[in-house]
């Protein structure tokens, strides 16, 4: 269904997790929507261009373990899956990045300004469906976004003096990609009704498979030669932006890979630089680690599921720990 693949082993919860998707998709298609004409298709543009819709499955999914059917779980998907949205338009200027979901991105088919402006814009919009569900999920939203925001300006900031880069890049991954997907899984599960234990364990496991959803788009943005990613790959390096693939190369010690560790860590405008650092990071042992760290995420996530009652969609929960840690795009 979404092209993250995730199988399911339950025609009825498919049934039920596709419906839920295909009315997220209608609500999402009107709420970006604007009497402007410019600023709805500006905002319609990465909507229509493709995505995985990885957080309204999310949202389906954990809504299953109480009411799903309720009509509150799809509002909450379309609110985070806006939010999400608006965060990549944002997120592409700050990364100057030219192509998202296989099209130019805003900042590339217009401008830093409108790229800004119209995240804005969905983050607004957003914002006022959320407040349909009630004060309690504004809260949720608002800190969240928060979160996120706060993620991303750490990242930007780079570690303090004396600060491990490792583990500041990991609070930083937590932060701006682990809270929305938390998120999600919290509103699909509150928005259902089910129980508190129960919505704590699904919030806990979209926090941490949500990191490692963040750490295997750092693999890919390495790994994908054909931009399957609908990203241009090697924006990270090219940006200097630190990524778990690269901050393990950088701890290395050994004489061979000197020349790797002295590309890295800082922008490679230089063409010829960064497809060599590409080569290079590509083979490197580093990307095995990375490879084997993530795995150990997703297995830390499917873990928690453990605690889950056990039905249809903690299954298919499980099966997506295992897409997540391998997926390629
Ligand atoms: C991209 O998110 C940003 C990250 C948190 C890695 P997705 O990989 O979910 O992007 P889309 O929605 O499928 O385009
Ligand atoms: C993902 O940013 C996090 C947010 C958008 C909040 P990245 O810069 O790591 O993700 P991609 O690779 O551009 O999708
Ligand atoms: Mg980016
Ligand atoms: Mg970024």
């Amino acid at each position: 269904m979404s092209s993250l693949g995730v199988s399911f082993t339950d025609p009825a919860l498919e049934t039920r997790v596709r419906a839920g998707v295909e009315q997220v998709e209608v609500q999402l298609a009107a709420a970006v929507d604007s009497p402007e004409k410019f600023v709805a298709e500006a905002a319609a543009h990465l909507l229509s261009a493709g995505g995985k819709r990885f957080r309204p499955l999310l949202v389906m999914l954990s809504a299953e373990f109480g009411e799903a059917e309720h009509p509150d779980v799809v509002r909450s998907a379309v609110v985070v899956e806006l939010t999400h949205l608006a965060t990549l338009y944002h997120d592409d200027v700050m990364d100057e990045a030219d192509k998202r979901r296989g099209a130019p991105s805003a900042n590339a088919r217009w401008d830093n300004s409108i790229a800004i402006l119209v995240g804005d814009y969905l983050f607004a919009q957003a914002s006022d469906l959320v407040s349909d569900l009630g004060p309690e999920a504004v809260r949720i939203q608002a800190r969240t976004f928060s979160r996120l925001v706060r993620g991303q300006i750490r990242e930007t900031l780079g570690p303090d003096a004396g600060d491990d880069a490792l583990a500041h890049y990991l609070s930083v991954v937590a932060d701006k990609t682990g809270s929305l997907i938390a998120t999600a899984a919290r509103f699909g599960a509150k928005m259902a009704g089910v129980p508190l234990d129960v919505q704590e364990t699904l919030t806990e496991f979209g926090e941490r498979i949500g990191a490692a959803f963040q750490l295997s788009d750092d693999i890919i943005d390495v790994a994908s030669e054909t931009g399957d990613s609908g990203k241009t790959p090697g924006t990270d390096l090219r940006e200097g932006v630190p990524t778990l693939p690269t901050l393990i190369a950088l701890r290395s010690t050994d004489p061979e890979s000197e020349r790797l560790r002295s590309l890295l860590g800082r922008p490679l405008t230089d063409d010829a630089e960064l497809d060599e650092a590409l080569g290079l990071l590509r083979v490197h042992p580093a990307m095995t680690e990375a490879r084997s760290y993530v795995q150990a995420e997703a297995d830390a996530a499917n873990a928690l599921l453990a605690k889950l009652p056990e039905q249809p969609a903690r299954e298919a929960l499980q099966a997506l720990c295992d897409t997540v840690a391998t997926r390629l795009g």
